[in-house]
């Protein structure tokens, strides 16, 4: 069975092939000029899906030795994400299909971010606790069997990967943050300023992350921190970096943890694009080992936007017979169920 497997909910065009469960191509194309902005710009993003869509389909499958002919079944997200991004891939997914004749299914953006932990071995097994943590999204899930989730918590205002991208505005560091602030935390002191662990004293799997980012607002302020001139106050800098990621990896690593074992399961998994976070990978890494639980994280291309994902949940999908009607429509904000 081959399916070809579309992304476009945000701000990656990505397409990708698998065949019979394995991965024969995964092409992706950021859309790097949103970083002009400070953050993606929701019709830009749109046009330039346009743009790319047929030259990226046409190279996963030139680059899986696949011909249109071949395809058993078309995937492409339909949720959540920008509506506007989203119907690009669906509607030419759909079309595609239909064209063909072939089955086509919808798939859920954040279910495509769990199986990403399922394009190579090895994989978890079931039951595990997923944590999803990228630019749009925070999300704690129990997956009980292949496809099948009980969402513990998500995010009640900003994501994880979002935190990090408005704390390094705030900084004047460029955008994405994330990666910007990893590498100026390494020289940083970690517990130079105690910033809030939001929600770490409760029972509840919903994280918050806006508070935290005021109170390093706050902090700025306070200290009368100048972003123009920051390059000459590394230190400060390199330490309110440090100081803000030690605080948000340690509600995602406290929270992924406490979930493992109250419901008693022996892997934990994670993506997303902050996955791709050195603090979080050491801290997950130590806090797996010290709690006897097993850890898997994607390569790095599986865990930001891919079609990858998406042609495997596609697969996983037509493999236990479910498809979707071409009436299918976008659903910017989809829940997991
Ligand atoms: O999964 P992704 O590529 O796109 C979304 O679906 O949002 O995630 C992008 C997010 C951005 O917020 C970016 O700042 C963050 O992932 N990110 C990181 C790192 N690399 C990317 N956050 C923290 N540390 C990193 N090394
Ligand atoms: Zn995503």
């Amino acid at each position: 069975m081959t399916i070809l497997g579309i992304e476009t909910s945000c701000d990656e065009t990505s397409a990708a092939v698998v065949r019979d469960g394995r991965l024969l191509s995964n092409v992706t194309r950021p859309q790097l000029f949103h970083a002009a902005y400070g953050g993606v710009v929701p019709e830009l993003a749109s046009r330039a899906h346009q743009q790319l869509i047929i030259p990226i389909v046409d190279r996963a499958l030139s680059d899986a030795g696949v011909t249109q002919e071949e395809l058993d079944g078309v995937a492409a997200v339909y949720g959540p994400g920008l509506i506007g991004s989203i119907l690009v891939g669906l509607s030419f997914g759909k079309a595609l299909a239909y064209g063909r004749g072939i089955p086509f299914v919808g798939v859920n953006h954040m279910e495509a971010h769990i199986v990403s932990n399922f394009i190579e071995p090895p994989h978890p097994g079931y039951p595990f606790v997923n944590l999803t943590v990228s630019g749009g999204h925070t999300q704690l899930v129990l997956v009980t069997a292949p496809l099948k989730y009980e969402v513990l918590g998500g995010a009640r205002d900003d994501a994880a990967g979002e935190a990090f991208d408005k704390v390094a505005k705030l900084l004047g560091l460029e955008y994405p943050g994330g990666p910007a602030i990893d590498k100026l935390a390494r020289k940083g002191d970690p517990n130079a300023i105690q910033f809030p662990r939001p929600y770490l004293d409760t029972d509840s799997y919903e994280f918050s992350f806006s508070g935290l980012k005021t109170s390093v607002l706050y902090y700025l302020r306070d200290a009368r921190f100048d972003r123009e001139s920051a390059s000459r106050d590394e230190i400060f800098v390199n330490n309110v970096c440090a100081s803000f990621q030690s605080a948000v990896v340690d509600v995602l690593v406290d929270k992924l943890v406490r979930a493992a074992k109250t419901f008693r399961v022996a892997d934990i998994a994670v993506a997303g694009g902050v996955s791709a976070n050195s603090a979080l990978r050491e801290a997950l890494a130590e806090a797996a080992a010290n709690n006897g639980l097993k850890l898997f994280i994607p390569k790095f291309e599986y865990c930001t936007d891919n079609g990858a994902m998406v042609a495997m949940a596609g697969y996983l999908k037509f493999v236990q017979g479910t498809s979707s009607s071409l009436e299918l429509t976008a659903i910017p904000n989809l829940a997991l169920s």
